[in-house]
């Protein structure tokens, strides 16, 4: 199977650059999100799963998808366009991808956090699974990744556990601001792509088994850095792109100001996740996509070069600090070449082809005939979300080059020499 767009969709894009040029309205009406009544925040309680996206996690709380954190793909697809002014393309790509990895019972429900308990999500006569049911918190490589913004990464993480946030990651992004006054702060990309040069160095140098696949590496670790300030930034008519203050990057983490009698400081709250009152959401017709991540992920690139240059796809091989790079050439046979991942919309493209032809890995540990239901599945669904980018094709990568990676032999349950 081929991923070639049709020629028509090139006229689209043409249309959708133009519609672009406008600038962003504000209408505190429709921006203002709702949370009081049957959208009230209300913790986790005992059983209710929370996991790694801190944005899922707060659409728990409010309600917008249940509150016991398991969400179908069209109940995650809708809250997170609705709430949060995610497009269409990547809220589908993350919500039926995600839903795969997490080992789905019914490909339809995934839980935000650990392992859906057997028996809590809907059983599909034509859906055997191999393993466990799991959920974002079990997909490491697959979907979870190192180099999270506020996530320890997974093999150096007490308890593996790379979904809890780590307080100490989240000073380190909260204080990057420090000592502005507050009309002043905003957690702009700027600052986000310093903080996502900074992790990247943290797994370099602390963790032995770093791997960023082409998924993570070229994708979503950059998307999910540049999603802080644009998901989250609270719109008014003096910034209606957004400005992300210190009240609204707290409340969204979980985290609050604790007054002691030694002082103030931060605590966090596992799972509490909040969106704030008098939040002001990204406006609905200018919906985050795959084309902004592109322009986030180049923007980034020239800010800081070596995020392409050194360490987009690859990992350490023998320790910390032996990073080698995962060369695009020798993946696609020449199809994607280093030197042009700069071009066009080939960091968005490579990311997302590559990750779905090396899903399979994953696929095939998780679901009996697994070529006959999710990967078809996936084939079909997946690519037409993103005709848009006018990909290059590619029929197959080159997945044994990965397997000089102890990161990755270990997110796969395969052995480490
Ligand atoms: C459509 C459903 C979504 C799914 C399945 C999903 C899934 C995930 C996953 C698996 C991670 C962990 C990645 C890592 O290892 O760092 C993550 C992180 C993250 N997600 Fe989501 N996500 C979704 C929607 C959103 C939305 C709407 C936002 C908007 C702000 C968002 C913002 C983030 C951020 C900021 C992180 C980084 C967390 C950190 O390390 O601090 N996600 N998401
Ligand atoms: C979709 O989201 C909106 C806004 O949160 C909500 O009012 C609506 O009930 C949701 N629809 C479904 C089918 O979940
Ligand atoms: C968002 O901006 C408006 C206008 O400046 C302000 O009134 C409101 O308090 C802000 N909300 C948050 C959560 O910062
Ligand atoms: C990963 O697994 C493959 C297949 O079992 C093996 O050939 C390779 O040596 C392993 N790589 C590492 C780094 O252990």
């Amino acid at each position: 199977m081929k991923l070639v767009p049709l020629g028509v969709f090139a006229v689209v894009q043409l249309l959708l650059g133009q519609a672009s040029v406008d600038a962003v309205e504000f209408d505190p009406q429709v921006q203002l999100v709702d949370v009081s009544g049957t959208h009230q925040f209300q913790p986790p309680g005992v059983g209710d799963l929370r996991g790694p996206c801190p944005a899922l996690n707060a659409l728990a709380n409010h309600g917008f998808i249940p509150h016991n954190g398991i969400a179908t793909i069209d109940e995650l697809v809708n809250a997170s366009m609705n709430v949060f002014g995610l497009g269409y393309d990547l809220a589908h790509l993350a919500s039926i991808y995600g839903t795969a990895m997490s080992v789905s019972t019914d490909l339809y429900h995934m839980s935000i956090g650990g392992p859906a308990p057997r028996g809590s999500t809907p059983a599909d006569a034509d859906v055997t699974l191999l393993v466990n049911p799991g959920g974002l918190s079990t997909t490491h490589v697959a979907f979870e990744h190192d180099s999270s913004v506020t996530r320890i990464d997974k093999y150096i993480a007490p308890d593996g556990d790379a979904s809890t946030m780590s307080l100490d990651l989240f000073k380190k992004l909260y204080y990057r601001q420090q000592g502005l006054p507050a009309d002043q702060v905003d957690y702009n990309l700027a600052i986000l792509n310093d903080h996502r040069m900074q992790r990247t160095f943290d797994s370099l140098h602390q963790n032995p088994n770093f791997f960023l696949s082409p998924f993570a590496g070229l994708m979503h670790v950059g998307a999910t850095h540049a999603l802080i300030w644009q998901c989250f930034a609270n719109r008014s008519a003096e910034y209606p792109e957004g400005r992300l203050n210190r009240e609204t990057l707290l409340s969204f983490y979980g985290v609050e100001w604790s007054h002691h009698f030694t002082g103030k400081h931060l605590v966090y709250t596992p799972g509490w996740e909040r969106i704030p009152a008098s939040w002001y959401r990204r406006a609905l017709s200018d919906p985050y996509t795959a084309l902004h991540t592109s322009d986030d992920l180049l923007a980034a690139a020239s800010q800081h070069p070596d995020l392409i240059d050194k360490y987009s796809m690859g990992g350490n091989v023998n320790g910390v600090d032996t990073f080698i790079v995962l060369e695009a050439d020798s993946l696609t046979n020449g199809v994607y070449k280093r030197s042009e991942l700069r071009n066009d919309h080939n960091l968005v493209c490579l990311g997302l082809i590559a990750g779905l032809l090396l899903s399979p890995e994953y696929l095939r540990e998780y679901y009996q005939d697994y070529e006959l239901n999710v990967w078809p599945t996936l084939m079909m669904r997946l690519p037409p979300l993103f005709t848009d980018l006018n990909c290059k094709g590619l029929d197959s990568v080159e997945e044994r080059l990965l397997e000089m990676y102890p990161g990755y032999n270990l997110s796969l349950g395969r052995d480490i020499w």
